[in-house]
């Protein structure tokens, strides 16, 4: 799909809200995975209402998500999610400042499908519509709500420029977040994201879909030193990651463990070595990546974990720690803003309006839409 097909443009003079005193209110619609989602959220950071609607039990006995089937859901539950979300409110569409949806990256299917709910709305009731990019929600998520690991209770202010690490079933980067759309590439997956290795492990012990919170749980009673797993590129420089090599070493291991050994505790100690080993590969490119001049030079304040893998508790108190040996402080959202949401999207609806990107023309979403391409 071609890129300037999305076309943002600068509407600073629609910004007249930023001078009044009443917050602005956002709609934003998600559905780019199978997660159908609406959130109203202000500009005073209150998520007002939102709803998720999950469609796992769709998708259970395929392993994982199917897009036609996910897209087929979308359509049934859009409508309903959308007006549950105005009326747990108490609110009318007339109440709505602007209009927020996903418009890529994600199965096209979804997204088409919440993107168009959007535009209509936008257009029929004549609001500013804005394209958000669902990376940016993931990324800029922290800055409506995020807490440490160890103190859930207080809210920490997330403030540019931040260091985050943004791990989701689709993607696993390191990127220096200097601002709204202002970001920059530290490092990458060479192949699998690190919810992808999660999902992957769980399929193969036959436990099921989603894997990273089954795997998580399985592991906080497992022996993480029981089998050795590789660390792909922790004995290189840069911020790469590559996790492809810790799910083979896995499917070996389990090949030549007779069936009758695969008991609880060693699915235990199984997901608990492999998620030592990931831990360990997040930490030393993390580590790699605050040595980085185009890091250092920036000097960011807070380091940030967002994306569904930000759900796990071993990864939130090892970048915790990380955090603290750099001086920095640690900022995480809550648990249910890490997975895909709607309040993600308002949020980054909102923050966007804020610096004038409104949608002007009409814009055909996107499956693959990098961050760097804002
Ligand atoms: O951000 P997200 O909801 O969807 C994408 O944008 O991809 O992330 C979903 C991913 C899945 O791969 C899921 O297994 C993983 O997040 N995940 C976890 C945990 N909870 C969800 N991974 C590790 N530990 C968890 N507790
Ligand atoms: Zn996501």
């Amino acid at each position: 799909m071609k890129n300037d097909k999305i076309i943002i443009t600068d509407m600073g003079s629609l910004n007249e809200h930023t001078h009044t005193t009443k917050p602005l209110l956002c709609l934003g619609i998600e559905s780019s995975c199978d997660e159908t989602s609406a959130a109203l959220v202000d500009s005073d950071r209150n998520i007002l209402s939102h709803i998720i609607y999950s469609q796992i039990p769709e998708h259970q006995q395929y392993g994982g998500v199917v897009p036609e089937l996910a897209a087929r859901a979308h359509i049934l539950a859009i409508d309903e999610v959308i007006k549950l979300t105005l009326e747990r409110a108490g609110k009318t569409i007339n109440d709505v400042d602007i209009v927020a949806a996903t418009a890529g990256p994600g199965l096209i299917g979804g997204v088409l499908i919440g993107w168009m709910a959007a535009t209509g709305i936008a257009n029929t009731t004549n609001k500013p519509l804005i394209a958000v990019n669902h990376l940016e929600g993931h990324a800029l998520v922290p800055r409506l709500k995020a807490t440490s690991a160890c103190d859930s209770t207080t809210d920490i202010d997330v403030k540019f420029p931040y260091l985050l690490m943004l791990a989701s079933g689709g993607h696993c980067q390191i990127l220096l977040v200097r601002g709204v759309g202002k970001y920059e590439l530290i490092g990458q997956t060479l192949d699998d994201s690190a919810g992808e290795a999660f999902d992957k492990i769980a399929k193969m012990l036959g436990l099921g879909y989603p894997g990273g919170p089954i795997v998580d749980k399985r592991a906080n009673s497992g022996n993480p030193k029981r089998f050795k797993f590789p660390r792909p590129l922790c004995d290189k420089p840069g911020c790469d990651f590559s996790f492809s090599g810790i799910k083979t070493a896995a499917r070996m291991l389990l090949d030549k463990t007779p069936q009758t050994d695969i008991n609880d505790e060693f699915i235990n100690d199984f997901c608990a070595s492999f998620q030592s080993a990931v831990v360990d590969c997040i930490i030393n490119r993390l580590t790699n990546a605050l040595k980085d001049n185009r890091v250092k030079s920036v000097n960011p304040k807070t380091l940030v974990v967002a994306g569904g893998v930000a759900k796990n508790s071993a990864i939130r108190d090892a970048m915790e720690k990380l955090a603290i040996k750099f001086s920095m402080q640690f900022a995480a959202p809550p648990m249910n803003l890490c997975t895909d949401n709607g309040a993600m999207i308002a949020w980054a609806g909102i923050e966007n309006y804020k610096v004038g990107k409104v949608v002007k023309t009409p814009v055909a979403p996107r499956p693959r839409w990098p961050l760097t391409e804002l």
